[in-house]
C-alpha cells in the first residue's frame, strides 16, 4: 500500500495553478476588496473578463435557491444583491463546476448542490445573517475532493484502489490512512490559499469534525448536518455511499425537532428536482 508525505502533498497545494482560472480571478477580487473606495462595478468587471465565468456566477445567482423576485443581470449587480464573499465563492464554484464537469465528476458536483440547498434552508430556519454564504460553503465543502481525485490521480487513484477493496472503511478514512490529510483538510487549505472568509473556510476545513471549528461554529455544525442529510437521502454521490457519523453538539446546535427534520427533508427534496438544471 504507498503511503504519501503530509507536508509534501500540503507543498503541492502551494503550486496548484493548475486549479483552472480560479485562483487568478479569485486573488484579483481579493487584492481589489482590501483596497479603500473600490467599486463593486469594478469587481463585476473583472469577473466579467471572464466571459465563461461570469455567465455561470450569473447563472448561479440566479438559481431558484436564491429567490431573488428580480432578474440579476450583470455581476456588479450580484456583488451588491448578495454581497463580496457570496461573489467570490460563486467564482469558486462556478470554476469547481467546470472541473467536476470536465472529470465526469457529475455525482460530485450534485451532492455538493444537495448540500447547498439543504444547509442553506437549514440557515434560512436558524435566521442566520448571511444564509447565501451556507449555500456557497455547501457548493464547495467537498472541493478538496476536486484536487485529491482529479488533480493528483497518483494520490487519488492510490485512494480509490484501496477503498474498493471492500473494507467497511469510508473514503474519509482510507485518505486519512495514505496520506495523513483528507478532503477536508485539502479544501481548508484551498481556502486558506483563496483567502476565503473564516465563514467559508471552517465549514470547509471542519464538515467532518464540526467541534474542531472556532468561529464559523454554527456554519460549521450547518454544513455537517446538510452533508449527512444529504447522504441519506442519496442525492448524487460523493464517492462513496456510507453516511458518516452525526455530531451530536453540531446536532443539538441546529436543533432540528422531528416536525422540522420532515418539513427540511421535504423542501430539500423537492428543490433536488431542479438540480439537473445545472448540470
Ligand atoms: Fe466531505
Ligand atoms: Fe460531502
Amino acid at each position: 500500500m504507498t503511503r504519501f508525505d503530509p507536508t509534501d502533498l500540503r507543498n503541492r497545494i502551494e503550486k496548484l495553478g493548475d486549479l483552472p482560472t480560479l485562483p487568478h480571478v479569485v486573488q484579483r477580487i481579493a487584492a481589489m476588496i482590501g483596497r479603500p473606495n473600490v467599486s463593486t462595478e469594478e469587481i463585476g468587471s473583472i469577473i466579467e473578463k471572464d466571459q465563461v465565468l461570469a455567465a455561470k456566477v450569473l447563472r448561479l445567482a440566479n438559481s431558484p435557491f436564491y429567490g431573488f423576485p428580480s432578474r440579476i443581470g450583470s455581476v456588479s449587480h450580484a456583488v451588491i444583491v448578495l454581497g463580496f464573499n457570496v461573489v467570490k465563492g460563486l467564482t469558486l464554484c462556478a470554476s469547481a463546476l467546470s472541473i467536476m464537469k470536465d472529470a465526469g465528476m457529475d455525482q460530485l458536483w450534485r451532492h455538493s448542490l444537495g448540500v447547498a440547498i439543504t444547509a442553506n434552508l437549514l440557515a434560512i430556519r436558524l435566521e442566520i445573517k448571511n444564509p447565501e454564504e451556507l449555500f456557497v460553503s455547501g457548493l464547495l465543502h467537498d472541493i478538496g475532493k476536486v484536487v485529491l481525485y482529479v488533480k493528483w490521480p497518483d494520490v487519488g487513484n492510490c485512494i480509490k484502489d484501496e477503498f474498493t477493496t471492500g473494507s467497511a472503511r469510508s473514503l474519509l478514512d482510507v485518505e486519512q490512512e495514505l496520506t495523513g490529510l483528507s478532503h477536508a483538510d485539502i479544501g481548508g487549505s484551498l481556502a486558506d490559499a483563496w483567502h476565503l472568509p473564516i465563514t467559508l473556510r471552517e465549514p470547509i476545513l471542519y464538515h467532518h469534525n464540526p467541534p474542531l471549528a472556532k468561529e464559523a461554529v454554527l456554519q460549521t455544525a450547518i454544513v455537517h448536518v446538510a452533508d449527512i442529510l444529504v447522504k441519506g437521502l442519496a442525492c448524487g454521490n460523493p464517492g462513496d455511499d456510507l453516511i458518516p457519523p452525526l455530531s451530536k453538539p453540531a446536532w443539538e446546535l441546529v436543533g432540528l425537532d422531528e416536525q422540522g427534520l420532515v418539513e427540511c427533508i421535504d423542501k430539500a427534496s423537492s428543490e433536488f428536482t431542479t438540480i439537473d438544471d445545472y448540470l
